[in-house]
């Protein structure tokens, strides 16, 4: 009988321990942000944004050639776009999910493939194909209109849009412009060039 009521009290006790431990972590999670020499420090993710560890600086660095005169879109692209765009995934967890250095590893991999995707270099040109990044923001000479017809009761193509490929990393068919465009609440299947207009749409599609 003691027994029994003993281990009961144990685990009554474990279970209001371990109660309490989660009350202080959301606690913690709700209002300590650490900060190092007036810096924030990001070790969860939720307390971090991307320019926290990632700036103008370093986006000029990585995209060092795309006003060049060969780019095809100089002035479309820049890093103030970039983030205004992420800030609309960074809730949902873009760049902002398991710390710091998996941030960067994020923002290194998305970056790389649209850099890979944009560039204007081949082989062995300075700095490397990728420093030529986003110098496209558009298919250049679309061999057709991608229109896919099999679309036309759901997706119907608007006459004179044309669906090639545009944005940081391309959209291409009525079909994916539309689903784009419910996603971002912008009319892209009547208006598909608002991805070559607009660089914030154009980086948010391709998050
Ligand atoms: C667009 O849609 C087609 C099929 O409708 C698909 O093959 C293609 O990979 C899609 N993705 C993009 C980014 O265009
Ligand atoms: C570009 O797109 C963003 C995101 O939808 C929107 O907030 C902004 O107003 C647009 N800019 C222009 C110049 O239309």
């Amino acid at each position: 009988m003691v027994m029994i009521w003993s281990v009961s009290v144990f685990i009554l006790v474990l279970l209001a321990v371990s109660t309490l431990a989660l009350v202080a972590n959301g606690e913690n999670k709700m209002i300590k942000v650490k900060k190092v020499k007036g810096k924030k420090v990001c070790t969860q993710g939720w307390e971090c944004t991307i320019s926290d560890y990632f700036q103008v600086d370093q986006f000029e660095q990585l995209f060092a050639k795309r006003n060049t005169p060969i780019a095809h879109d100089v002035g479309f692209w820049d890093y103030q776009t970039f983030i205004t765009a992420a800030a609309l995934y960074e809730p949902l967890g873009f760049g902002t999910t398991g710390g710091k250095l998996m941030g960067q590893k994020e923002m290194a991999a998305f970056l790389g493939h649209v850099a890979s995707k944009t560039s204007c270099a081949y082989g062995v040109a300075t700095g490397g194909p990728l420093a030529w990044g986003l110098c496209y923001n558009r298919e250049m000479s679309p061999m057709q209109s991608y229109c896919d017809e099999s679309w036309k009761y759901k997706y119907p193509c608007s006459p004179g849009a044309e669906y090639y490929g545009r944005g940081a990393l391309r959209i291409y068919w009525n079909f994916n412009y539309s689903a784009a465009g419910e996603a971002l609440k912008a009319d892209l299947l009547n208006h598909p060039e608002y991805i070559e207009q607009n660089a914030t749409l154009a980086f948010q599609a391709a998050i």
